[in-house]
């Protein structure tokens, strides 16, 4: 009972967005993509709808969701005011993917906030996101619409997987287009901190608004995120994810270990060494001189392993400037272990 539509990003049409945003003005759960990966939308307002995401994703109550907005008038709606680094970001980034931490004013339903002070609001850079929010008029909290602990979705064929039977729409609108999720600052402080890396880099940020922090718990796996969703197992693939660091000799007596052992061995590489890896299935995931790609394709790579085939994935690591910074913090909590050569 799921329905379907499928809407050209180029070419937006208003009656398919229409009864889209109808569900969602009836408390419905939707699925729509974003620049960054498919979200799946409710009335941030009421608590049922927002229960709704909970209970379709199978997500934990205390992680809180982003509240998406159309426009700047209407994050004002949901805050208590917006400090001027706040203010800058917002100029120089949105629409786009971006979310900002700010005051709740208490407009959200409490289960959005998971209790917290303070609210997550973005304004997504898509055009079916776009014309959604303009239809309904309503704040959408919007968590990646897959199956918690699974990768985020960035086509409609990924929502269908995890979601089918269990929400009320999936508007498709093609392959996402950054590939990782936004970028989540902190502006409830003296300074911006940067609680998940994302689609906007920290050099990106400073140009911006001048010295940006990480949550200490980005770099320091002891520390207790800021962000809640940040502790939870996320991104998993079916197989067993083991995350590589070590040259490419180094990754091939890996896969020949695991395969003696009787074990089939999936592989995710940059397409600049796809042809001197050998394994049972490999995945290119774009160009290590282009972490850009790398992103768009990651959480497809994740994907497309099954264990029906493979046993064990091995992923090759990622310079961890710019994008690749978002890629490997994906990695790392997806992966079960990190394999590190001796030196
Ligand atoms: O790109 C994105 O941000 C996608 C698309 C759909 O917009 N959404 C997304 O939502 O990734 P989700 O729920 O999968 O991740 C939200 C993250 C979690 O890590 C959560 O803990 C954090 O944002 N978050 C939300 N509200 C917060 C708050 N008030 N304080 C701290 N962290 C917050
Ligand atoms: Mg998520």
């Amino acid at each position: 009972e799921t329905k379907f539509w499928t809407i050209d990003p180029s070419n937006v049409d208003s009656i398919q967005i229409e009864e889209a945003a109808a569900l969602l003005e009836d408390n419905q759960a939707v699925a729509f993509p974003t620049e960054t990966v498919y979200g799946l939308g409710a009335n941030a307002l009421n608590e049922q709808a927002v229960q709704g995401i909970f209970a379709a994703k199978g997500r934990p109550a205390d992680n809180p969701l982003i509240v998406h907005v159309a426009d700047k008038d209407q994050i004002e709606e949901v805050v208590t005011h917006i400090p001027q680094m706040a203010h800058k970001l917002i100029d120089a980034f949105t629409p786009g993917p971006l979310t900002l931490i700010l005051e709740s004013n208490g407009s959200c339903a409490s289960n959005v906030t998971a209790g917290l002070p303070s609210v997550g609001v973005r304004i997504p850079d898509h055009p079916v996101a776009r014309a959604l929010l303009q239809a309904c008029r309503l704040p959408l909290a919007a968590p990646s619409a897959n199956r918690s602990g699974r990768p985020s979705p960035t086509s409609a064929e990924h929502v269908y997987k995890d979601l089918n039977g269990r929400v009320a729409g999936i508007v498709d609108g093609g392959p996402t287009g950054v590939g990782v999720e936004s970028t989540v600052v902190d502006c409830t402080g003296a300074r911006p901190v940067i609680l998940r890396p994302g689609g906007i880099t920290k050099e990106d940020l400073e140009e911006v608004v001048g010295p940006t922090d990480f949550d200490p718990a980005l770099v320091n796996q002891e520390e207790k995120p800021k962000s809640p969703g940040m502790k939870y197992t996320h991104y998993a693939p079916e197989a067993p994810l083991w995350l590589v660091e070590g040259d490419l000799a180094f990754l091939q007596r890996q896969i020949e270990q695991l395969q003696q052992n009787d074990k089939r061995v999936g592989v995710i590489v940059s397409q600049e060494h796809a042809e001197q890896i050998q394994a049972d299935e490999v995945q290119v995931c774009g160009s290590r001189a282009h972490l850009n790609e790398v992103a768009v394709h990651l959480y497809s790579a994740l994907r497309s392993f099954s264990t029906d085939t493979i046993d064990v994935i091995l992923c090759e690591s990622f310079p961890e400037h710019g994008m690749g910074y978002a890629v490997m913090n994906r990695l790392k909590k997806a992966a079960t272990q990190v394999i590190t050569q001796d030196k």
